[in-house]
């Protein structure tokens, strides 16, 4: 088993570069089935979900050039089954592309129900909804999903509820469905628009990623042989700017894009950090004890699911009494627990948490309960007096590049041990 080692009390300073983005790698890996030919993914993360998502395409046909550890030849001509691998589908979320993309290419699809962090109920019936409003036949039985079609048509669908994971399978599903697809009350985040961008860049049609309405004209085929760069990943870079703010640190961070963070920069303002952009770059420094907020999650442009964990560590030690309303997920609060061990003064109820700050946090043995609360006490270890002995790392490296080398370069004192 893995841990990792913190020795604490450190102000974090100095520069880190930011990665491509996890969401939206694992989303464009199965895109690229919809070529059927040739497509190299630059700034592609080099972590776990990655690898799974380019294994499982591997095993269904298609042959992967690492030219870099982040660059991916992918050429999916070869690919000629529909049936993605059961334990592998099952092992994270992002196996649900899948779905939409082998539908797209083959109309007929075999996937492992997605599995991926435990945050409550995950469900798809949103996905199944848009498969169905395209003519897919779908069944959900015995782990798995299986849609087959005729024909794919374009259909207007309004969405129950605003979904990343549907409006992407949406997408997929309908970039050759004859005629037009509206995918009306559609997820915004950046990720969406880098997967249209890409789709759009090799001959889809594609409109309106980024807002609301996405229209969706269906084409008859996609180009082979372009190169795409994958946006960074604005959930990595919250999470630096984060430790930050709670290590009264002074923090350049690079390849980032600062308008997807405006709601994360505003907090932090508001929290009296400092926040200066300039180009890619943004600077974050913090050299006072960080004042209370209220932080209510949103899908985006509101403030993230995903930083919601690594945001808790900041309010336990800010000055005062601060709340968090966790709307996307029912089970996000479990690092609150580990926290406690830390220190702590937390108090939560459902999709309700208090956090009554503390001037220090003391170094514990703890457990990342997902990916993003191992984020956290990552960033609770280097804030705490002391040292932190963090478990279960698997939750992390499925969506941090070399995270404890990024801390590390910032002055952390942090090693992963094997025991
Ligand atoms: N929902 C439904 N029905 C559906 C789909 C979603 O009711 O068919 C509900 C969910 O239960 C949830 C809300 O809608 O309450 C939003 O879920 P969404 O579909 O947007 O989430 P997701 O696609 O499963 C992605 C990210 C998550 C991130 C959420 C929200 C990927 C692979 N995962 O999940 O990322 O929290 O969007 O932004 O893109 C993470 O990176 O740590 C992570 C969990």
């Amino acid at each position: 088993m893995e841990k990792l080692v913190i020795q604490g009390r450190t102000r974090l300073h100095g520069e880190v570069t930011i990665s491509g983005a996890k969401n939206a790698a694992v989303a464009l890996i199965p895109a690229t089935l919809l070529i059927n030919g040739v497509c190299t993914l630059e700034n592609l993360p080099n972590i776990s979900d990655v690898q799974i998502q380019c294994e499982i395409l591997k095993e269904l046909g298609a042959t992967i050039e690492w030219l870099n550890p982040n660059t991916a030849r992918i050429d999916t001509s070869t690919v000629d089954n529909y049936k993605a691998p059961l334990d592998k589908t099952s092992k994270f979320r992002a196996s649900y592309y899948l779905i939409g993309a082998l539908l797209s290419r083959f109309h007929n699809v075999e996937v492992g129900l997605p599995g991926g962090c435990n945050l409550g109920a995950r469900p798809i019936d949103q996905h199944i909804k848009g498969f169905e409003a395209l003519g897919a036949n779908v069944e959900v039985a015995t782990g798995k999903v299986t849609a087959s079609a005729e024909n794919l048509i374009g259909a207007p669908i309004y969405m129950d509820t605003v979904s990343v994971g549907a409006t992407i399978n949406i997408i997929l599903a309908s970039v050759f469905a004859k005629g037009t697809t509206t995918i009306d009350n559609a997820a915004k985040e950046p990720h969406i628009v880098d997967v249209a961008n890409f789709l759009n860049s090799i001959g889809a049609d594609i409109r309106g990623a980024g807002t609301d309405i996405i229209k969706i004209n269906g084409v008859e085929k996609l180009k082979s042989g372009s190169t795409y760069s994958v946006v960074p990943d604005q959930i990595e870079a919250g999470t630096f700017m984060l430790a930050a703010m709670a290590t009264g640190g002074d923090i350049v961070l690079k390849n980032c894009i600062s308008e997807h963070l405006d709601c994360l920069t505003a907090k932090i303002i508001e929290m009296g950090g400092k926040v200066d952009e300039s180009g890619d770059e943004i600077r974050v420094y913090c050299n006072k004890r960080p004042t209370k907020a209220n932080i209510k999650t949103a899908p985006y442009p509101g403030f993230p699911t995903d930083l919601q964990s690594q945001m808790g560590v900041v309010l336990a030690l800010a000055d005062g009494t601060s709340v968090i309303s966790e709307n996307i997920w029912e089970s996000r609060f479990q690092y609150t627990y580990e926290l406690i061990k830390m220190g702590a003064k937390i108090t939560s109820q459902g999709k309700t948490a208090f956090f009554e700050g503390v001037e220090k946090l003391s170094g514990a043995p703890v457990y990342a309960t997902d990916l993003r609360a191992g984020a956290a006490l990552i960033i609770a270890g280097i804030a705490a007096e002391g040292t932190t002995e963090l478990y279960n790392l698997q939750h992390i490296d499925r969506g941090y590049e070399n995270i404890e080398e990024k801390f590390r370069k910032l002055g952390a004192n942090i090693i992963r041990v094997r025991e």
